[in-house]
């Protein structure tokens, strides 16, 4: 289909080929579905081991994404979780945490790991994420060229949430191919390592348990200032975390936190490379422009393309009839696009002011916890970058994730002009 060809029938998000297309046609695709008064529904995939699943209304305006954040009295996360696809039993073994949960329990929960966040934790990531970044930069220099995703963009998020975990550097490579898998097995790249999609997710999820919990005992036994230390002997009105919960936790950390974050980053060099008078304006005032161009960088990539509720009580939203048990989902990367709320929105502006995006979410009670940690990731990465290898810049169009999911980058191909460890 062409992008002038696009009619909002014609649109199924939930066809897989969909997330394959060229990105022109899908944002196309997108602003077509804004302009269709209601909400359109999509019929679901299905997934090989997977039941099979009802579609869902689609979510696309950021008017509806607010109301539906606001209210998780009436769109719940608990409910089939966070997927288009109901998460079949086995997955509440290893994936129910924060994000697939409902006040009371999300409330206690949240709380009980956001104080876990203590000075001493925050000291510390911010400490690492300077010196791996520093790391990084150091380890590709000399080559002049690399694939940005692999070499820069992955290294930092993984190494900063495994150094804040306490996990030791010769467990990052298993860390990462198992927490790729887990956003990624609908690629077929991925998936072709393991029988079916429930196997690859079950898998990945109970390898990553397995190292959480021998980290755990260790901790039990030895306490140390990790964030497994302080989460294993925290308590919060008298209750302790479980030692599932932990692990959970720590699965949705690793998930949440690092493939997101990459995808950011590895964006963003793109975009930096295909808008040259952006990134002209961020080097001339690095510091002072920073904290506007990373929140575009968000906006512009939507890392996190949806997240799902499940209607818990009867409602209508934007004049669409919602009965308990519908699935709305509510498409991130396509709210951050709404011409109702950005000036432009097809501009790549780093300095773009206000940028009330939902990259990180909607207002509510599930705002992403690592937004301010993401922050400064991406921050710290493109300052080390411009300072070091001022010409870095992408060679190539990206290999992108074939997935509904995560908006990920494979591999990116760039280039610099080398530096020679004495010219540091
Ligand atoms: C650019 C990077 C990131 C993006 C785009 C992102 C995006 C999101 C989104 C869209 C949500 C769901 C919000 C909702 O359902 O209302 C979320 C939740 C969450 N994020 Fe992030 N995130 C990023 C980085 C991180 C990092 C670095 C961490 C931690 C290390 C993290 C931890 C979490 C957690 C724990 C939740 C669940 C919160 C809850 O359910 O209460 N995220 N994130």
């Amino acid at each position: 289909m062409s992008m002038t060809e696009v009619r909002a029938d014609v649109i199924n998000l939930g066809e897989p080929s969909f997330w394959g297309r060229p990105l022109p046609e899908r944002y196309e695709a997108f602003a077509e579905l804004r302009r269709t008064p209601g909400l359109t529904f999509h019929e679901a995939p299905v997934f090989s081991g997977m039941p099979e699943s009802p579609g869902w209304y689609a979510a696309v305006r950021m008017d509806d994404i607010h109301e539906i954040s606001r209210h998780p009295e009436i769109y719940s996360n608990g409910v089939g979780a966070i997927r288009t696809f109901d998460w079949p039993e086995p997955f509440w073994d290893v994936f129910e945490s924060i994000i697939a949960m409902d006040d009371p329990r999300h409330a206690r929960l949240r709380r009980l790991v956001s104080r876990s966040f203590t000075p001493g934790i925050l000291r510390r990531v911010e400490e690492s994420i300077q010196r791996i970044a520093a790391e990084i930069v150091d380890s590709v220099q000399a080559r002049g060229e690399c694939d940005f995703v692999h070499d820069i963009a992955a290294a930092l998020p993984l190494k900063v949430i495994c150094d804040m975990v306490g996990i030791a550097d010769d467990e990052y490579e298993f860390v990462f191919e198992k927490s790729s898998m887990i956003l990624g097995a609908e690629d077929p790249e991925y998936a072709a390592q393991f029988p079916d999609f429930f196997t690859a997710l079950m898998s990945s999820a109970h390898d990553l348990i397995g190292l959480i919990e021998r980290h755990c005992d260790e901790r039990e036994k030895n306490p140390t200032e990790d964030l497994t230390s302080v989460l294993v002997h925290a308590e919060v009105d008298g209750e302790k975390l479980t030692r599932a919960e932990i692990g959970r936790f720590f699965i949705l950390l690793l998930v949440a936190g690092n493939e997101t974050t990459r995808n950011a980053i590895a964006h963003g060099m793109r975009y930096l490379t295909e808008n040259p008078d952006q990134r002209a304006i961020w080097a001339a005032d690095f510091d002072g422009v920073a904290p506007t161009a990373v929140d575009e960088i968000v906006r512009y990539a939507s890392p996190v393309i949806y997240m799902r509720r499940t209607v818990a009580e009867a409602t209508t939203l934007s004049g669409q009839p919602l009965a308990v048990g519908d699935k709305i989902v509510m498409y991130y990367q396509a709210a951050d696009r709404d011409e109702a709320h950005f000036e432009d929105p097809e501009r790549f502006d780093v300095l773009r002011s206000p940028n009330l995006h939902v990259g990180f979410g909607g207002p509510g009670p599930h705002f992403c916890l690592g937004a301010h940690l993401a922050r400064r990731e991406i921050t710290v990465m493109f300052r080390e970058l411009f300072r070091r290898l001022p010409d870095i810049h992408t060679t190539a169009a990206p290999d992108l994730l074939l997935g509904d999911f995560v908006f990920g980058v494979k591999r990116q191909a760039c280039a610099f002009t080398p530096v020679t460890a004495a010219k540091v």
